[in-house]
C-alpha cells in the first residue's frame, strides 16, 4: 500500500517536472512555484505569480493579476508589507497543509498562512473566480477550504468575494488601499464594516471615519438613493448575528469588473474593463459628493446635495456658531434652538424628519422586537436620547434604533431616505397641546415671515450682483487679507503689441463676445492668447482689475488659466494660456474634423467640462457663473483637454449692472436658458441648461441652431432629441461619424442628462455636482420633463406670443440685446 502511494507521488513529480511549462492551475505539497513560473486559473482569467510592481519599484511580490489584460491589474498580493528583494523564492506547500513562501538565498519565510486541516494531501488551487485556495485533494467543497485567499483581501473587492466579517470562523474582511501604484503595501484607507449594533459599511482615512454607507435596514444601505438594483451586477447583503457581508456577482459573466480602494483618489469605486478601449472606466464610485463626506454639515446638521450652501440646521436646531456657519464651517454643526429640561413633564416631544440617512451608529442602541411605540417611551426614559427609529424598514418598518448624544452625518435622501424622530423642546414638535396654542401661532407668524424673507432672499439672490455679496462678501475681505502674496501680472501695452505684431489681422485667432482674440508671442516664447476688450464696460479700472485677479486665482485643470492682464492707454487685455487646437466647435461641428473626436474622446471631454464648470459654480473659494458656456468657449490644448474660457468675463466687463440702461444680457442664443433670455435671471441652472445643450451637441455632432424640420414645433437640438427619446429612438440621435467607436450605454445616458439639464424649470435641472456624479455612475435616472419652451427661433417666439412678452415685462430687452454671434 505504501509503495504504491509512492509510485503515485512520484509518477506525479515526473509528470509535473516534464510539463512545468504548461498552464496549469494547482500546486501539491510536493511541488514549488518558483519565480519564473505562475499558475493560470483553468479558463485563463487569473495568473498568479511573481511580479514587480508600477514602473520605478524594485521590489518583488507574490500576487494575482488578471492574465488577458495587457494593463497588468493585479487584485491580490500575498506579501504586500513585506517585499523581496530578489528572484529567488518559492512559494510551497509545508507537511501542516500551509503556504511558506521562502526566499532560498537566505532560507527566512517571507509570507505563510496560519490553518489546521486535517487533509492527507492538500493542494493550492487558483480558481477562475481569481480565489487562491488550499483545500483536501479529494475534497471540492468550497465551503471546506482550508485557506483561501478571498478571506484576505488587498485593495479588490471581485464578483464572489465576500465583503465583512464572520464571528464564527473570526475574520473580518478588510479592503486596504496600496500605498501608491508603485507600492502595494498597506495604505492608510480602509474599507471595513462595522460591527455596533447596525452593521454598515465604512471607509476610513487612517483611524477617522471618512465615509459611511448607513446602516443596512433590510433592503438597502440608509445612505443610498435606492435599492441595489442594477442590470450589471447582483448585489447582496447577508446580515445576521454571525455574519455581515456584501457580495456581488456579475449578470453578464463575459463583463470584467472589480472594485477597488484607492488611496491616491480617496474612494472605492467600480472599475469595468472596456474592451474596444482597452482601459478600465470608472462606473461608480464612492463618496460620490460632498453630502457623502463623513458629517460634512457637523451635529444635528443635515446636508442637501445640490443646495448653496449644502448644510442645514435641522428644524429646531441653529448654528453652534453663526459666524462659522456662514463662512461654510460647518464642523460645529448645530445646538437646540430651544432648552428644555429632561425632568421636566411635557417639555420635550419627537419631531418626526423623513428620507433621511440614519446618523452615525457609534452611540446606539436596538431591539429588533419593540414597536415604534415602545421604542418612543424606552428614548423618552434616558434624558441623554436624542432620537429613535424604526430598526427594520421592511415592509411597513420594525424594531426600534434609538441614538444617544450628538447626531452625525444626516443627509437627505430624496424619495428614498428614511424617518427619524428626533427630540426637540414640544413647542417645536409636531405634539401640540392647547396651553402651547399660543406658541404655535406666533411660531407659524414667526416662520411665515422666515418663509416671505427667504424668497426676498432667493429672489436678491437670483440677480448677479448680490451673489458678488452674500457670497463674495466674505471672499473679498479674505482676498484683501491675501493681496500680498499674490501678484497679478501686469503686461507692458508695448511688449503686447509686439507680441501680436500690433494686433495684426494674421494673428488673429477670432471674435468673441468681448472683443477679439489675438496669438501672441512673448520675448521668452512663450505663446499666449490676448483678448482685447472693447470699450463697452462702464466698470472702473480698479473693479476691473479686482475681478481679474479674482479670475487669475481660478485653477483647475479644465479651466483656461488667466496669466495677466495689461490696462493702459484705455486699452483693457487680457493674457490667457494659449490652446492649440482652438475650441471644440471647430472640431464639432466640421464633417472632417469630428472625425478626429471619437466616443471615448467626446465622453472624456464632457466629463472634463463638467468638472470645470463644477468648480466654478462650487468648489473654487468664489462662486463664478459662467453665463456663456457653448462650443466656442471650450478650448483644447494639444492633448485635446478641454478647458473652459471666457468665465468670470461677464463680470470682468461689468455686464452684472442690471440697473438702468445699462442692463444687458449676455450669452448666446441657442444656449440661454428661457429664465434668463427673457427674465435676465441668470443662476447656476442657466449654466446648467448651456451645458444640458453643449452636451446634446457633442453627443450629435449638431449645432442647437439649425433648423431641422422648419415646420415642426420641435425645429431645435432641443425638440429633436427630446421627440426621439421620447419615441424611444434616441439612437438616432448618436452622430454617425461615432457608429464605430460608440459606447451605447454611456451615450444614451449622456442624451437623458442632456435632457434633465435643459428642463424649463430651473429647479428641475440638477446642479453640476449631481450631474458629475450622474455621469459617472450607473444609477437610475429621473424622467426629465418635456422641455415646454424651446427656445426656438426668438423672432417667431416673439411674435406668436407677444403677450407672453410683456407679462414678463421686459419690454425694451430687445433681441439685438441678445448678443447673438
Ligand atoms: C526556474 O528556475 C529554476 C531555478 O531557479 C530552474 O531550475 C528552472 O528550470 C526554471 N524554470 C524555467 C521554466 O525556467
Ligand atoms: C532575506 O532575503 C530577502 C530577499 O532579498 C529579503 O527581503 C529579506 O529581508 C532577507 N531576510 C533576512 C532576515 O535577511
Ligand atoms: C527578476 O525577474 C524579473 C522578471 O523575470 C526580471 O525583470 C528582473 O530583472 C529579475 N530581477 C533580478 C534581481 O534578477
Ligand atoms: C497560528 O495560529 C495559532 C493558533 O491558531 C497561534 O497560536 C500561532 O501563534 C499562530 N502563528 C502565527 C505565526 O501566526
Ligand atoms: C472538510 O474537510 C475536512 C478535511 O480537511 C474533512 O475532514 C471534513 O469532512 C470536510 N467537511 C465537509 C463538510 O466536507
Ligand atoms: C488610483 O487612481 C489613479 C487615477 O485613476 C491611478 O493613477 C492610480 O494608479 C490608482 N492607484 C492604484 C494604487 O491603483
Ligand atoms: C474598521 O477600521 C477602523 C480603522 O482602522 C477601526 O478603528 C475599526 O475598529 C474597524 N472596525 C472593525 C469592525 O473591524
Ligand atoms: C443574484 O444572486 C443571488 C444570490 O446571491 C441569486 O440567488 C440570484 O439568482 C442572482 N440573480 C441573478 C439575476 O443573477
Ligand atoms: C471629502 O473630504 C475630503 C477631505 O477630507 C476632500 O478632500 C474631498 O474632496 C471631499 N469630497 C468631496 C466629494 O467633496
Ligand atoms: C428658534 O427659536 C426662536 C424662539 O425661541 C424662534 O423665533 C426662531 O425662529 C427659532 N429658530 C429656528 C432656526 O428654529
Ligand atoms: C469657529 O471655527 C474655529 C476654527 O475651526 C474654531 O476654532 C472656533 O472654536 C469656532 N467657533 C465656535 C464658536 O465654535
Ligand atoms: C426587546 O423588546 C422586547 C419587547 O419589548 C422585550 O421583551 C425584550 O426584553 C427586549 N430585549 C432587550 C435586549 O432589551
Amino acid at each position: 500500500m505504501a509503495f504504491l502511494v509512492i509510485v503515485i507521488l512520484v509518477s506525479k513529480l515526473i509528470f509535473f517536472s516534464s510539463n512545468f511549462l504548461a498552464a496549469t492551475d494547482m500546486i501539491n505539497q510536493f511541488q514549488s512555484l518558483e519565480d519564473n513560473t505562475t499558475l493560470v486559473s483553468n479558463d485563463g482569467t487569473f495568473e498568479l505569480g511573481f511580479f514587480t510592481p508600477g514602473s520605478t519599484s524594485p521590489n518583488r511580490y507574490l500576487g494575482i493579476w488578471y492574465k488577458n489584460i495587457p494593463i497588468r491589474t493585479v487584485v491580490w498580493v500575498a506579501n504586500r508589507d513585506n517585499p523581496i528583494k530578489d528572484n529567488s523564492s518559492k512559494l510551497s506547500i509545508n507537511t501542516a497543509g500551509n503556504f511558506i513562501l521562502l526566499n532560498q538565498n537566505n532560507n527566512t519565510v517571507i509570507w505563510s498562512t496560519n490553518t489546521t486541516t486535517k487533509a492527507s494531501l492538500v493542494v493550492a488551487q487558483l480558481l477562475d473566480s481569481g480565489n487562491l485556495v488550499l483545500r483536501d485533494e479529494k475534497d471540492n467543497n468550497p465551503e471546506n477550504y482550508s485557506w483561501q485567499s478571498f478571506d484576505y483581501p488587498s485593495d479588490t473587492f471581485l464578483p464572489g468575494m465576500k465583503a465583512g466579517w464572520d464571528l464564527k470562523k473570526g475574520l473580518n474582511r478588510v479592503l486596504t488601499a496600496w500605498k501608491n501604484w508603485d507600492d502595494p503595501s498597506s495604505g492608510d484607507f480602509t474599507a471595513n464594516s462595522s460591527r455596533t449594533n447596525f452593521p454598515e459599511e465604512v471607509m476610513w482615512k487612517g483611524t477617522s471615519e471618512y465615509y459611511r454607507s448607513g446602516p443596512w435596514d433590510g433592503r438597502k444601505f440608509s445612505g443610498s438613493p435606492s435599492v441595489p438594483t442594477n442590470s450589471i451586477v447582483n448585489y447582496s447583503v447577508v446580515s445576521n448575528k454571525d455574519e455581515f457581508y456584501a457580495t456581488y456577482s456579475m449578470i453578464d459573466k463575459s463583463l470584467i469588473s472589480r472594485v477597488v480602494v484607492n488611496q491616491t483618489l480617496y474612494v472605492r469605486q467600480r472599475l469595468t474593463w472596456n474592451e474596444d478601449s482597452q482601459t478600465w472606466r470608472v462606473s461608480s464610485e464612492l463618496p460620490g459628493d460632498l453630502c457623502d463626506n463623513y458629517s460634512t454639515c457637523g451635529a444635528f446638521g443635515i446636508c442637501v446635495a445640490g443646495q448653496a450652501p449644502v448644510c442645514n440646521c435641522l428644524d429646531g436646531f441653529k448654528p453652534k456658531s453663526t459666524r462659522n456657519w456662514t463662512q461654510m464651517n460647518w464642523n460645529q454643526g448645530c445646538v437646540h434652538n430651544q432648552t428644555w429640561s429632561c425632568m421636566e413633564k411635557n417639555k420635550d416631544g419627537f419631531k418626526k424628519f423623513s428620507n433621511l440617512k440614519a446618523p452615525d451608529t457609534e452611540r446606539s442602541w436596538v431591539n429588533a422586537s419593540m414597536t415604534l411605540d415602545e421604542c418612543k417611551n424606552k428614548c423618552r426614559e434616558n434624558c441623554s436620547c436624542t432620537a429613535y427609529a424604526n430598526f427594520d424598514m421592511r415592509g411597513e418598518g420594525s424594531g426600534c434604533a434609538i441614538w444617544f448624544g450628538d447626531l452625525l452625518d444626516i443627509r437627505l435622501i430624496p424619495n428614498a431616505g428614511q424617518d427619524l424622530y428626533i427630540r426637540l423642546a414640544v413647542s417645536e414638535t409636531d405634539e401640540k397641546d392647547d396651553s402651547k396654542k399660543k406658541v404655535v401661532v406666533i411660531a407659524s407668524i414667526v416662520s411665515s415671515v422666515v418663509a416671505t424673507l427667504l424668497i426676498f432672499i432667493f429672489i436678491y439672490w437670483s440677480n448677479a450682483k448680490n451673489i458678488k455679496e452674500i457670497i463674495l462678501g466674505i471672499e473679498v475681505k479674505n482676498n484683501e487679507s491675501q493681496q500680498e502674496d499674490f501678484e497679478l501680472p501686469l503686461f507692458d501695452l508695448v511688449s503686447i503689441a509686439q507680441a501680436t505684431d500690433h494686433f495684426s489681422d494674421h494673428n488673429k485667432l477670432g471674435e468673441g463676445g468681448f472683443g477679439p482674440v489675438y496669438k501672441g508671442t512673448l520675448p521668452d516664447g512663450l505663446e499666449v492668447a490676448v483678448k482685447r476688450l472693447s470699450q463697452t464696460s462702464g466698470q472702473g479700472l480698479k473693479e476691473f482689475k479686482n475681478e481679474v485677479m479674482l479670475c487669475a486665482k481660478l485653477q483647475h485643470r479644465n479651466l483656461v488659466k488667466v496669466l495677466g492682464c495689461c490696462i493702459q492707454e484705455n486699452e483693457k487685455l487680457l493674457i490667457y494660456e494659449y490652446m492649440a487646437n482652438k475650441s471644440l466647435d471647430v472640431f464639432l461641428f466640421d464633417s472632417d474634423r469630428s472625425k478626429l473626436l471619437d466616443w471615448p474622446k467626446r465622453f472624456y471631454i464632457i466629463n472634463r467640462i463638467a468638472r470645470g464648470l463644477l468648480y466654478l459654480h462650487q468648489d473654487s473659494r468664489l462662486r463664478i457663473i459662467h453665463r456663456d458656456l457653448k462650443a466656442s468657449n471650450v478650448l483644447l490644448d494639444n492633448e485635446m483637454n478641454p478647458k473652459i474660457s471666457d468665465f468670470g468675463l461677464a463680470r470682468m466687463c461689468g455686464g452684472d449692472q442690471i440697473e438702468g440702461k445699462t442692463r444687458r444680457v449676455v450669452g448666446t442664443y441657442g444656449y440661454m436658458a428661457p429664465e434668463y433670455a427673457f427674465d435676465g435671471l441668470f443662476s447656476i441652472k442657466s449654466d446648467v441648461f448651456s451645458f444640458g445643450v453643449l452636451l446634446l451637441e457633442i453627443v450629435s455632432g449638431k449645432k442647437n441652431n439649425r433648423l431641422f424640420y422648419p415646420n415642426d414645433y420641435n425645429n431645435n437640438l432641443i425638440g429633436h432629441a427630446w421627440s426621439l427619446w421620447n419615441e424611444g429612438n434616441p439612437m438616432e440621435f448618436i452622430a454617425t461619424s461615432l457608429e464605430d467607436s460608440c459606447i451605447l450605454y454611456e451615450a444614451l445616458r449622456c442624451i437623458h442628462i442632456g435632457l434633465l439639464c435643459v428642463q424649463h424649470h430651473p429647479n428641475d435641472r440638477p446642479n453640476m455636482a449631481s450631474v458629475v456624479v450622474l455621469l459617472s455612475n450607473e444609477n437610475a435616472l429621473p424622467l426629465p420633463k418635456y422641455p415646454r419652451y424651446l427656445i426656438t427661433d426668438i423672432s417667431t417666439e416673439r411674435e406668436s406670443s407677444s403677450e407672453k412678452f410683456t407679462s414678463y415685462s421686459i419690454n425694451d430687452v430687445t433681441i439685438s440685446m441678445l448678443s447673438d454671434r
